[in-house]
């Protein structure tokens, strides 16, 4: 399988990936984009924490590489490194073995632990390189929990052959950056003073910034959406960072993230209760449907209900504020409403309480569930993504593909990859709004549900269309190929 190797070489640095360990859509690029540049012919091995929640059945198949002491910390303090590895179709990914950091955690714990572990994650992934003598054209760090890597790789890799590799810098979500006290940060590190000044960490006065000082020294900067890369140079998406990214956004682009086809695939996935292909997806949806409802307890009295799906961490970011200000509007008699996530106990409990109010035509599972989000994404007819701000989202992508119709607001990756329903052209993918208030939302899904409800023929197109629109990797992968060639000429 793929092409001819291109002898490009990649290191992917990140801190979860499917499926060894995945909290959100990061986990879902760290496997999907490395298996998506193989096929381009790179070399690519993805490089993480070993953790303690990683599933026993995938450590059983780790080989040990090898193993050395590293000094960390301002007081050049030892700490063991090991390096465990598995190969998986052509991808190599080493796991950085330390109980001390990673023995506990869901992965993430608290930011003040955070900090020490993923100093020395980021530390120890250049460490491995150099202890495997595997020298990379360029080294692919991701979101802040990666961003020391660009500084460890000029300052204390200066001196080894690791020197001649690039680094590049995606951002996913700008709102976690890595902030704490500055001396918390200069300790744990171990990195020069002269970097903790305003151009590199220095946030203000007393803390420092991890995302900050690794977009202020990485080679490259990507984002994971053309319009994320434009609105975090704004005081509104910025998180703060808007002036430093405005500075820095000549090495800056937005690449869009695709989704992984082979498992996201309706014709072959497992999970649902009757795989399908666009020629059969109309009758096979509703078996998918019904299914559905029968397994979370939803009525089936009237079968011919319009439902909605939501699949998200519930926190403020997925724009659940406004679902929970037009619920009651929403649930008008023919609708129902499935959600599956967790987070914020504020959106658990407000979901939990709809789903007793309206019983049978809500269920609230709050839990994280890989097998029951295929099926809502298979058995949905509509699925709502009205986020507050979205760096890419892939939740909108998967549902396309499945042929379920999205509800969603325009902003990041969203507005780039849906298209508004246009109904004198008969074209779109899904039912948008711009500002962000419930108003607008429920104006989008009453619109959908009027199409739904009026005009099947054109609806049943839009599910068709969607699940034939390109949602994969293979152009985004090919952008980041010709980037990393750029960072090389
Ligand atoms: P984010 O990374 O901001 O959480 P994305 O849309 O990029 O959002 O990715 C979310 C990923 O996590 C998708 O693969 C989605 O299916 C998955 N996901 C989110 N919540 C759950 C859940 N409760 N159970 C199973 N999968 C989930
Ligand atoms: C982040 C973003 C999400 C994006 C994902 C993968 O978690 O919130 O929008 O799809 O990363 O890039």
């Amino acid at each position: 399988m793929g092409k001819a190797k291109t002898g490009f070489k990649v290191a992917f640095v990140g801190s979860e990936c499917y499926p060894f360990v995945k909290t959100g859509g990061l986990g879902d690029v760290m496997y999907a984009l490395p298996r998506a540049l193989i096929r381009e012919g790179c070399s690519v091995r993805v490089i993480l924490p070993l953790y303690n929640c990683i599933p026993q059945k995938y450590k059983d198949q780790m080989k040990y590489v090898g193993s050395f002491m590293m000094d960390q910390t301002m007081e050049g303090r030892t700490f063991y490194v090991g390096i465990m590895e598995i190969e998986m179709e052509g991808v190599i990914y080493d796991f950085i073995d330390n109980r001390e950091f990673f023995d506990w955690g869901n992965p993430y714990t608290g930011l003040w632990e955070d900090i020490p572990k993923y100093c020395y994650f980021s530390k120890a992934a250049l460490a491995i390189l150099n202890y495997m003598e595997w020298y990379p054209d360029v080294i692919h760090c991701h979101d802040w929990q990666a961003a020391l890597v660009p500084l460890y790789l000029r300052t204390k890799f200066w001196n080894c052959p690791l020197k001649d590799s690039k680094s590049m810098l995606t951002i996913h979500n700008l709102r976690f950056q890595g902030i704490c006290g500055i001396q918390h940060l200069k300790y744990w590190s171990g990195l020069p003073d002269g970097l903790f000044d305003y151009p590199v960490f220095k946030q203000n006065e007393d803390e420092a910034n991890m995302f900050k000082g690794g977009l202020a020294y990485a080679d490259a900067i990507t984002t994971v959406s053309a319009t994320y890369a434009q609105e975090i140079q704004t005081p509104e998406f910025g998180e703060h960072l808007d002036a430093h990214l405005r500075y820095h956004s000549v090495r800056m682009k937005g690449i869009v993230n695709g989704i992984d086809t082979e498992i996201w695939d309706s014709s072959t996935d497992k999970l649902l209760a009757a795989p399908y292909d666009v020629t059969d997806v109309l009758e096979k949806k509703w078996v998918n449907k019904e299914a559905l409802r029968e397994q979370l307890g939803l009525s089936r009295e009237n079968g011919g209900k319009m439902v909605f799906g939501l699949v998200s961490r519930l926190t403020d970011q997925k724009g659940l504020d406004l679902v929970d200000a037009i619920f009651p509007q929403i649930m008008d008699g023919n609708t129902q409403v499935i959600v599956l996530g967790t987070g914020d106990p504020r959106y658990e409990n407000a979901f939990r309480y709809y789903e007793d109010k309206y019983k049978g035509d809500v269920c609230a599972y709050i839990s994280y569930n890989e097998a029951l989000a295929h099926r809502i994404y298979a058995g949905a007819d509509a699925f709502l993504v009205p986020s507050l701000f979205e760096p890419c989202g892939l939740t909108q992508l998967i549902a396309m593909r499945y042929g379920t119709v999205p509800v969603v607001r325009e902003t990041g990756g969203l507005k780039d990859t849906v298209l508004p329903y246009d109904a004198e052209k008969n074209e779109g993918n899904g039912f948008t709004f711009d500002r962000y208030t419930p108003e607008l939302l429920l104006k989008a899904v009453n619109e959908a549900k009027t199409l739904f409800f009026t005009d099947r023929p054109r609806w049943d197109a839009m599910v068709r269309r969607n699940m034939e629109k390109d949602v994969s990797w293979e152009q985004s992968a090919k952008q980041y190929l010709d980037f990393y060639k750029e960072l090389k000429a």
